[in-house]
């Protein structure tokens, strides 16, 4: 049963730019102040909803500041908006007024993350949202189980403060797994390697559980084998239990599996190329299965997701 959050209409919104700043290596946060519009339509926006942000109009940091590795593709223009969750979504009070603020965690990977890490407070950008379906929240729920790869994050923690303050009695617990260290896009605090935690995680009370496939922080392995062991352990009642998860196609999969075989509902935040945002250009199809298994559909990821139930997906094509 879904709960009674239901996602709002979308708008073309201005987001004025607060802060902008290296959190890791690769990783970026930014913040941003919404217009009038923008903070009434996005004050109901759910985790694991998106907007579609115009960076066509930003131009390149100095060469040294961009990494070798993306000297070329960063020069690449940009035609179309590009798709971010956020990590957070908070009300600001002050003087002029309340405003919705938006939190984005984001990854220099291309021509428009490269442009982003040249916003500075008080420049402006255009974006069209709050899009597409986000996690929802049976009303049978006690346990939450949130499980994070890479780029994944930032759903999973806005999903986390969320949980916090409109469902206080679940119990929440994190599993973030990434490539290596240089993968997680979180504020860690290190003390030593295997006492590795997420501030944004502890700041909020939750436990969270670490792998990396090359042991450079928390367990060596597969995130989905933590949360496998941990609900062989703990046995939640899965009744009671919601898997969340945000990252790769195969972890997603595995989740999923799990899932399968616990008979623990399991929601996944699927990633798809997009061009519109909105259901228009097909671009961003997830493959759907039927009560036929000869016959699947395929939904948009964009509009009828990104958040799906895992037992409708099949698994693969986005890998
Ligand atoms: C619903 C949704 C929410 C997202 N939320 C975030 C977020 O919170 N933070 C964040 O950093 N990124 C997020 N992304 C991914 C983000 O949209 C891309 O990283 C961004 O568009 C890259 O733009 P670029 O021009 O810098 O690089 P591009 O040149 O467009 O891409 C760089 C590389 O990343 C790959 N790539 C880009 N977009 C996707 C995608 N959607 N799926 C799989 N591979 C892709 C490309 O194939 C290419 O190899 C999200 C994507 C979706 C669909
Ligand atoms: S991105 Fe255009 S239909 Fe989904």
């Amino acid at each position: 049963m879904k709960s009674e959050h239901k996602p709002g209409s979308k708008a073309l919104v201005q987001a004025l730019v607060t802060a902008n700043e290296p959190i890791r290596p690769r990783f970026w946060k930014l913040l941003l102040k919404l217009d009038p519009e923008g903070s009434r339509l996005f004050s109901k926006a759910l985790p694991g909803q998106f907007a579609q942000f115009d960076l066509s109009h930003l131009s390149l940091p100095p060469a040294e500041a961009i990494e070798e590795t993306l000297r070329d593709r960063a020069e690449r223009t940009i035609l179309l908006r590009r798709p971010f969750s956020f990590s957070d979504i908070f009300t600001s009070y002050s003087e002029q007024g309340t405003y919705v603020c938006l939190e984005v965690i984001y990854c220099v990977l291309g021509p428009a993350t490269v442009r982003m890490t040249s916003l500075k407070p008080g420049d402006c950008i255009s974006l069209i949202g709050p899009l597409g379906n986000g996690f929802w929240y049976p009303e049978t729920m006690k346990n939450a189980l949130l499980v994070t790869g890479g780029m994944g994050a930032p759903p999973i923690l806005h999903l986390a403060s969320f949980l916090r303050k409109s469902y206080p009695h679940t119990a929440v617990t994190a599993f973030a797994g990434a490539r290596s260290i240089d993968y997680m896009p979180f504020e860690l605090k290190i003390g030593n390697i295997t006492g590795a935690t997420v501030e944004e995680f502890e700041r909020l009370n939750i436990p969270v559980h670490l792998a990396t496939d090359d042991g450079s922080v928390g367990r060596k392995g597969f995130v989905t084998e933590l949360l496998k062991e941990w609900i062989e352990k703990q046995k939640p009642n899965p009744e009671q239990t919601v898997i969340y998860a945000c990252g790769p196609e195969p972890m997603l999969a595995a989740c999923a599996e799990i899932a399968f075989r616990t008979r623990i509902l399991c929601q996944v935040s699927m990633e798809r190329m997009m061009a519109c945002g909105i259901g228009l250009c097909q671009s961003c199809a997830v493959r759907i299965r039927t009560d036929k298994p000869e016959s699947p559909i395929y939904q948009l990821c964009c509009k009828d997701g990104p958040v799906f139930d895992s037992r409708t997906v099949i698994f693969g094509e986005g890998q």
